[in-house]
């Protein structure tokens, strides 16, 4: 059973599926913790409600990185609660050597595109302006890289004629509920395999 840190910064939908997943036995995992940069974000108030550790690290003075102190106070809660996964739900920062290297191939990030297309801040609004008839979702295993590592599951959406970026984020959001615990379910049951960019269902 994957022993799941989740880190996110924002209001945790993607943390209430994963939880409602292994609640319905979709997902065989336990939440050990969860960690914010984001003091009043709302997935930690969902953490705490459920009786999950909840921690806010300040990972000033970066903006959009985990490194240094913030990164140090992260991977020792982690090592406390002895994760062996890190799901990234939101977390609006880029993870540098520190932890990939603790954690290699066990991070995963969800992003709302279908990746490559649209990496980056509020790929929906991007794919939006960009025009395109299809987005969706993609959960792929973290490297270096902004959403660049080796994919492992996309659902797609459909773009509407009237969509507004708040309709369409909702929509992909709908699919990416599915698609974490799915992947997530995967790598608890050793089904990945990774070789070169290319992810492996067994
Ligand atoms: C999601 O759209 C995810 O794809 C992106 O950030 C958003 C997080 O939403 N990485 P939530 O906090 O899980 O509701």
């Amino acid at each position: 059973m994957l022993r799941l840190a989740v880190l996110g910064s924002g209001k945790g939908s993607n943390f209430q599926a994963i939880l409602d997943a292994i609640d319905s036995g979709r997902l065989t995992a336990q939440v050990v913790c969860v960690i914010s940069d984001v003091a009043d974000a709302f997935i930690l108030e969902r953490a705490r409600r459920r009786g999950i550790p909840a921690h806010f690290v300040d990972c000033s003075p970066f903006k959009t990185k985990l490194d240094g102190e913030g990164e140090r106070k992260v991977l020792s809660i982690l090592d406390d609660y002895g994760a062996d996964t890190i799901a990234l739900a939101g977390f609006m920062r880029i993870i540098k050597a520190g932890l990939l290297n603790r954690y290699p191939m066990r991070i995963l990030n969800i992003h709302p595109s279908l990746l490559p297309a649209f990496p980056g801040l509020q790929a929906w609004k991007q794919a939006l302006e960009y025009g395109v008839k299809i987005t969706g979702c993609t959960v792929h295993f973290v490297d270096s890289g902004m959403d660049t590592g080796p994919i492992i599951l996309q659902r797609s959406v459909p773009v509407l004629e009237n969509d507004t970026p708040e309709a369409l984020h909702a929509r992909i959001q709908r699919e990416e509920h599915i698609a974490y615990p799915e992947a997530l379910q995967l790598l608890s049951q050793n089904r990945l395999r990774i070789e070169g960019r290319r992810v492996r269902i067994l």
